[in-house]
């Protein structure tokens, strides 16, 4: 049995991000080319549609519910447990939706990746497309980076660019940006799987 370094995504809602992975390792044999995979699929919320998905791949999948949890620090615990189940080589936030402690990251440090739909370090934090739009930028884009403690910063791993249309919505921005996190993702980790 040879070493499988495991990938662990974390989702809260449709997983676009992660489906993309999922899609990318299985035509591009990460098992066979970079002795890795897509161990777990695990969820802050229970009815996040990936989950769906992720089981339809076979896919071992879990939910951590942060409702049901008192303090950051008890959600981050459970969720690192779950988390290390897994045993990760990489831990991916894919639309996860929240802030993760500074005790939480610094237990990852270094095999952590979030993808946020900015040029970073233009825009952190939230509503970044109408953000751009009212800044009047002529491009937006996606930003993969490591995780720190600091939100939405970090060594930057990938970008993708894309300009922004007269007459664009928040929505059709998202979207045309949403299409290169697809391609910028799945990219950025393959490219680190070596290293780790
Ligand atoms: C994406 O815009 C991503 O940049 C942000 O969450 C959104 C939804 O991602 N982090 P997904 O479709 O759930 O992967």
């Amino acid at each position: 049995m040879s070493f499988m370094k495991n990938i662990v995504i974390l989702i809260s809602g449709g997983g676009s991000n992660m489906a993309a992975i999922v899609r990318t390792a299985l035509r591009d044999d990460w098992r066979g080319s970079r002795a890795a995979q897509v161990a777990a699929v695990i969820s802050n919320r229970a009815d996040a549609g990936g989950l769906v998905f992720a089981r339809e791949q076979g896919i071992a999948t879990a939910v951590v519910d942060h409702k049901s949890h008192a303090t950051r620090e008890a959600f981050d615990a459970e969720l690192a447990a779950a988390i290390d189940g897994f045993q990760p080589s990489l831990v991916v936030l894919a639309g996860f939706m929240r802030i993760l402690t500074p005790g939480f990251v610094q237990r990852y440090r270094g095999r952590l990746l979030n993808i946020h739909p900015s040029l970073l370090p233009a825009f952190p934090g939230l509503h970044t497309h109408q953000r751009a739009i009212d800044a009047g930028c002529k491009f937006a884009g996606a930003t993969v980076h490591q995780v720190t403690s600091e939100l939405d910063h970090g060594p930057i791993l990938e970008q993708a660019v894309v300009p922004v249309l007269p007459g664009d919505t928040a929505e059709s921005l998202a979207a045309r940006v949403l299409t290169q996190e697809h391609l910028i993702y799945p990219r950025a980790i393959a490219s680190l799987l070596p290293h780790l």
